[in-house]
């Protein structure tokens, strides 16, 4: 990539120099403005960096993990299970191995803070992963006691309809998958969080204003236009919670608001709605992410579709429950990114302030001890089954996700759906891709399409 734009460079030099020559000397003084710059984000970067782990602060090396997705194993192959590196001019610190990870993120609680996301400040009171300690504990065990389920068996069922419902068009022509699985990602985390049923009024509304706020980045604070929608979306939830009252005592209901209301009569604050609705928007992609490996997964490992759909129901159950986890193994965790607030040492290496640290989960499932070929994607059935030392895509400690029992019945459904389309084709899913962001995730490529054959 950075040979790339070198060469890129090199030949809107010569092209300019050919038929504008006055342009030259600006295009020029540009590039070493440029090469200054970043000669100086280098130069600060590496002031401190004394005793801090092997490996090149330089802005330009970093800019290559984002092209291949070895890039941290190579690294690794090179320094050991720590190097340093430059994501954007930020110093990062990457860490080898669940276990040390643990040690390192749980042990260091006081010297580390989270990497804040930025739509996090426009949320009142801050997005859960973000809180306070103080504001954290109260929070954090609401809402994790809310998703933590049991859902109702009527949830499955509104969950197939959605999957079918979006799948459908795809047993008739070959097309992107990537709407549709938006989609019912969106769809079914609003069923599940919400408690919007499918084809209703009201959820059609809401998934109005939920696909414009997708359109609101993460990666900054929300304009007044996206303020405005969360306050519309907040003033609809309040509403729902309201009217949907049994009796005195609280709401019916499995979703999450409602549940949020049956623990206490004073929820869902405004600190719950915000969080709930800028979950939902997070969710969405992280959801979809995975149906998309999910996909392309059963579309690629035949074999083991061929196995799986050879199992009667009960077997068949338990094995789409090992392939999704093989897939968050294999495919979509990433990384654990915390701040440094006080500088501290570990393992012999120092560790200064203000930097970030990396833990690189995938790459730690990839090269787990004591797992058989960790890099292959197969069933792990009872004892060759991973454990919490080579396993860990939703994170760990107080602020692990407390998404998984709804990502679970979201893609176990998707699932499904799948194991009743035998004939599952995908083609263009290659080379994988992901955006220019080191904190963003792969994916297969985005102009992959979908031909269902044989759906039911
Ligand atoms: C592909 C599926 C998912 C993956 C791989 C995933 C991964 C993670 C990870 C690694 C963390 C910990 C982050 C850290 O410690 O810095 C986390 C936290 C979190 N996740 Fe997920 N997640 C997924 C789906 C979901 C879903 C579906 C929801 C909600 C419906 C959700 C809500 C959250 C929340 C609220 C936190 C912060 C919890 C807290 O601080 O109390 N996630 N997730």
């Amino acid at each position: 990539m950075v040979r790339l734009t070198f060469l890129g460079w090199f030949g809107m030099s010569i092209v300019s120099w050919w038929y504008v020559p006055s342009a030259l000397p600006w295009l020029l003084l540009l590039t070493l403005g440029l090469g200054g710059i970043v000669a100086i984000i280098d130069l600060r970067s590496r002031r401190n960096a004394h005793d801090s782990p092997p490996g090149r602060l330089l802005v330009l090396h970093g800019v290559r993990a984002l092209a291949r997705r070895d890039h941290y194993l190579r690294e690794f192959d090179q320094h050991g299970a720590y190097f340093k590196m430059s994501q954007f001019g930020q110093p990062t610190i990457c860490v080898l191995g669940l276990e040390r990870i643990g040690r390192l993120i749980k042990g260091h609680s006081e010297y580390l803070e989270p990497s804040t996301l930025p739509i996090s400040k426009s949320v009142e009171g801050k997005f859960l992963r973000y809180m306070s300690p103080e504001t954290h504990a109260i929070y954090g065990r609401i809402f994790r006691i809310a998703m933590s389920g049991p859902f109702a068996s009527t949830d499955s069922d509104q969950l197939d309809y959605i999957c079918s419902r979006h799948l459908r068009s795809f047993s008739a022509i070959e097309s992107s998958p990537y709407p549709a699985l938006q989609s019912i990602a969106r769809r079914s985390l609003s069923l599940l969080l919400l408690g919007f049923e499918a084809g209703t009024e009201e959820e059609a509304r809401f998934d109005e204003l939920a696909q414009k706020f997708s359109k609101s980045g993460i990666s900054r604070s929300l304009v007044r236009r996206d303020q405005e929608m969360l306050a519309e979306m907040r003033k609809m939830l309040l509403e729902k919670v309201n009217l949907n009252k049994t009796g005195p005592k609280g709401i019916a209901g499995t979703s999450v608001l409602a549940r949020l209301r049956q623990q206490d009569v004073s929820m869902p604050d405004r600190i719950c709605l915000d969080n709930i609705i800028v979950m939902h928007r997070i969710a969405t992609g992280n959801v979809s992410s995975l149906l998309s490996w999910l996909l392309y997964r059963w579309a690629s490992e035949s074999a083991i579709t061929a196995e799986i759909l050879d199992e009667d129901p009960e077997a068949r159950e338990a094995s789409l429950r090992l392939f999704l986890a093989e897939t968050l193994r294999t495919s979509q965790s990433e990384y654990l990114y915390r701040r440094i607030a006080r500088e501290f040492e570990f393992e012999g290496h120092r560790f200064p302030k203000g930097w970030l640290i990396r833990g690189c989960v995938w790459e730690s499932h990839q090269t787990a001890k004591g797992l058989e070929e960790p890099a292959t994607f197969r069933l792990r059935r009872e004892a060759a089954r991973p454990n919490q030392r080579q396993f860990v895509p939703l994170g760990m400690g107080a602020h692990a996700c407390n998404g998984g029992e709804v990502n679970e019945l979201i893609c176990l459904a998707f699932l499904r759906r799948m194991a009743n389309a035998p004939d599952v084709r995908v083609t263009d899913a290659y080379p994988l891709q992901r955006q220019l962001r080191h904190w963003s995730h792969w994916q297969p490529n985005a102009a992959m399409r979908l031909k269902l054959g044989g759906v039911e």
